[in-house]
């Protein structure tokens, strides 16, 4: 199994197969999301189109198994600039990285580090001084919790990455469990580059 950057063409050509990964892996507990490859195609489409975008793919042989994303904050979601501002990080400092998935049965093996390592280098490159993802808040209670989960927080510490008090994201998505989108809170983590 190995990891690559993908930019250009090279990312445009492994977005079906990202897309496909997604809705799979983002099934699960916590994020229990309901997707579509329509709407997901698009979204990430944005990751081609603007100007930092990265993806980093990870692959055994030939076969994309997983991928993390990453993106200027501002060109991504500039409507959470405010909330970094207020917690006094300029958010045209910030790069976003999005979101990671792996397979589960290639779990374990140092991939996820190496998601981190490869977009926070890409963003060092690109010039920027701050990394930061976000995390989705959920329940203690929620019936769908799986008993023996084991949340990341412990890995995203020893990245250097920690919660930011009051920088919250919201964002909509259809639960696996419900019949409409609804509204969630995500908590961002970041770390100086
Ligand atoms: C996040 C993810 C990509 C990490 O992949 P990975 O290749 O298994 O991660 P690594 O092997 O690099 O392990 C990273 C560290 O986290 C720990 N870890 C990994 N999965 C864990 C889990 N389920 N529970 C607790 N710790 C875990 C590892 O032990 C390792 O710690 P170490 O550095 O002390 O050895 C993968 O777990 C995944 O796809 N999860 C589902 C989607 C998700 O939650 N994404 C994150 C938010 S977008």
């Amino acid at each position: 199994m190995h990891t690559q950057v993908l930019t250009g063409r090279r990312l445009e050509a492994v977005l079906d197969d990202v897309a496909a990964l997604r809705i799979e892996v983002f099934r699960d507990w916590p994020y229990l999301y309901d997707g579509t490859l329509e709407y997901e195609r698009s979204y990430l489409e944005a990751y081609r189109d603007g100007a930092g975008g990265v993806v980093v793919g990870a692959f055994d042989g030939t076969t994309l198994v997983g991928a993390a994303t990453g993106s200027p904050l501002l060109e991504h979601a500039p409507e959470f600039g405010c909330g970094f501002e207020k917690a006094g990080i300029d958010p045209a400092t910030v790069f976003y990285c999005a979101e990671s998935v792996l397979l589960a049965p290639y779990r374990g093996q140092g991939i996820g580090h190496a998601f981190f390592t490869a977009r926070e280098d890409h963003a060092r490159a690109l010039g920027y001084g701050f990394s930061a993802f976000c995390a989705v808040i959920r329940p203690q209670g929620h019936p769908l919790r799986p008993a023996t989960y084991q949340p990341l927080d412990a890995f995203w510490m020893k990245r250097g990455y920690k919660p930011l008090p009051d920088v919250i994201a919201r964002f909509d998505w259809k639960d696996i469990d419900q019949p409409h989108a609804t509204s969630k809170n995500l908590q961002f983590w970041g770390r100086a580059l």
